[in-house]
């Protein structure tokens, strides 16, 4: 099996006051390549601590994280520079958040061609590119709405456009339906499968919502810090 990410005793502890939060416990966790992972848990069991340091957005206190490429080349990301990891986090991963943040005066369109135009992405094929994303998440006939003309559902999807525009080999989504209606969610999610299997994005994503999880190729439980199941 090929693995993007590979977690090893990850371990995060927060100093608060005197006091210490071990917010992740000896957690390890692996991410395969072409598939859609999902990593659930009760508000506070430190999801979004793990996925922040998955993601070389925030550092573990101990343990070690693996990044795969495409090519075959493994990192230790906790052990990169500061300029290799953000090399890395902007040209092979992406993200998704809960709350999406779209840039409210550009269109669906102008909001993924600034993502590529951020990432560098050949300057004669970005137009082709944005179109490209938008209609693979299926708002061919929205490219030109603002996100206030946009359902919440859309705009999670222009985000989610934009995320797989500079074609990156995970994307990392926190809580990504958690705004949404049932139905806006399952059509997120079904579209995160569809890149996963049919686009080979790996995609790991957090949720509280146990209705997501028939459509995950693999769950990991979270409980208190500490990795309680795998199924
Ligand atoms: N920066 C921080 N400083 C101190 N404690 C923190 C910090 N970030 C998170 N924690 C604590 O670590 C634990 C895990 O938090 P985390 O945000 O990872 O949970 P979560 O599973 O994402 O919850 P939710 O479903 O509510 O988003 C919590 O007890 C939280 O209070
Ligand atoms: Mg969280």
């Amino acid at each position: 099996m090929s693995y993007v990410i590979q977690a090893k005793n990850v371990s995060r502890d927060f100093n608060v006051g005197e006091s210490v939060v071990n917010a992740l416990k000896s957690a390890s966790l692996d991410v395969e390549r072409g598939k859609l992972t999902i990593l659930k848990g009760r508000s506070g069991s430190g999801k979004t601590t793990f996925i922040n340091i998955l993601g070389a957005l925030d550092e573990p206190t101990s343990g070690e994280v693996f990044f795969t490429s495409r090519d075959g080349s493994k990192t230790d990301i906790v052990k990169l520079s500061n300029e290799k990891r953000d090399r890395l986090r902007r040209i092979n991963m992406a993200f998704v958040f809960q709350s999406v943040a779209l840039i409210s005066t550009m269109t669906a369109y102008e909001n993924v061609e600034l993502a590529l135009r951020l990432a560098k992405y050949p300057i004669n094929k970005r137009k082709a590119r944005a179109l490209e994303c938008l209609a693979a998440v299926g708002l061919k006939d929205r490219v030109s709405h603002f996100p206030h003309q946009l359902s919440g559902g859309e705009q999670q999807r222009v985000a989610i456009a934009r995320a797989i525009s500079h074609e990156p080999e995970i994307i990392l989504a926190d809580e990504p339906t958690a705004e949404l209606d049932s139905a806006s969610a399952r059509i997120v999610v079904d579209m995160f499968k569809n890149l996963a299997h049919n686009q080979g994005i790996s995609i790991l994503m957090t949720t509280h919502d146990t209705a997501m999880m028939s459509v995950a190729d693999k769950i990991y439980t979270l409980s208190d810090g500490k990795l309680i199941s795998q199924e």
